[in-house]
């Protein structure tokens, strides 16, 4: 009996590495992934920042646009402030740019920043008065306590339950939580799009807690434009990219490139459904996700019921 539970510590042990190691590998990739997304959005599209942009429509759907449907978004985010907050805290502040456009404005703001790459990027743009917490969201440890907490676009990396757990713990009594991300909605397919924490479980999670809705705007028609310029960026230079280079590899080194073939076959297949299929289209978005930006108030009178 004592092995047999043994073992079966000794498999949850394994399953738990397992689980960990996989967290860990996503958490890098998405890092690095993100990384590379600044890179190309400051060079190619010579914008600083690193969320979808909000298409106006008189705003042409062009690659030329992104950097003034991303500068719309910054400025429609920013007008949902509400009066009254001094100070703010920007969850997974990516270069920096909105936090700089706050501080501009007057805000006192600090910063959460993971990536030690992106937050290079935020010291560099940031005044000194500006912190920086270079840790996860969830690990955050501060006597500071804020009027707004913002989440753009990073609220889908966070689980929901201690995203808000940890906001109510670091706002000001009436304080608010600002989200502007994704959202996935309950559809019977399964979405051809990663990203976003279900909608319906997002309300259930913020209906345990002391919030009070002050506003929510579906999005999700004025950011969806963005996907269709990825898929035409991935089918009209990235695909015939990756081909390219597989023809000089068959042609120069053909054992090799059978090899990596061989070897990693699956692998290949894998990335060209998910990147090649022609599904990462802004029809898709609107029929797999929801866009929104949501404010909630922290109830001081829910608070002291809970307590
Ligand atoms: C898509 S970018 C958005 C950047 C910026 N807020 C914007 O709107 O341009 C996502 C950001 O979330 C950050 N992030 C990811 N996981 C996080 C976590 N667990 N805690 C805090 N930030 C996180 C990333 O480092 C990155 O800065």
């Amino acid at each position: 009996m004592f092995s047999s539970k043994t073992g079966c510590l000794c498999k949850c042990l394994k399953l738990e590495t397992f689980v960990n190691m996989k967290k860990i590998k996503t958490i890098v990739s998405r890092d690095i992934g993100l990384a590379l997304a600044s890179l190309c959005s400051k060079y190619f599209l010579k914008s600083p920042h690193l969320h979808y942009g909000y298409w106006t429509s008189s705003l042409e759907v062009d690659i030329a646009n992104v950097s003034i449907a991303q500068e719309n978004y910054t400025t429609f985010l920013i007008s949902h402030i509400p009066e009254g907050v001094k100070k703010i805290l920007d969850v997974g502040c990516g270069t920096g740019e909105i936090a700089r456009r706050l501080v501009e404005m007057g805000y006192q703001v600090d910063c959460v920043s993971p990536s030690s790459f992106l937050s290079r990027q935020a010291r560099e743009l940031l005044p000194n008065s500006c912190h920086i917490y270079e840790c996860f969201y969830e690990q955050l440890q501060t006597e500071n306590r804020y009027d707004l907490i913002l989440f753009s676009e990073s609220f889908q990396y966070i689980s929901p339950q201690q995203a808000i757990k940890k906001t109510l713990d670091l706002l000001n009594d009436a304080g608010y939580i600002l989200i502007c991300d994704i959202f996935k909605k309950d559809t019977p397919e399964k979405s051809p799009l990663p990203g976003g924490h279900r909608l319906t479980m997002f309300y259930d999670i913020v209906a345990e807690h002391p919030l009070k809705n002050v506003k929510d705007i579906d999005i999700t028609e004025q950011t969806a434009p963005t996907l269709d310029i990825v898929n035409d960026v991935l089918k009209q230079v990235v695909q015939p990219g990756v081909n390219l280079a597989q023809q000089l590899l068959d042609d120069r080194y053909p054992y090799m490139s059978k090899f990596l073939k061989w070897l990693y076959g699956k692998r290949i297949n894998k990335l060209n459904r998910k990147y090649f299929s022609g599904e990462k289209t802004a029809e898709n978005f609107k029929k797999f996700k929801s866009y929104r930006l949501i404010l909630y108030k922290k109830d001081k009178f829910h608070k002291s019921l809970a307590t």
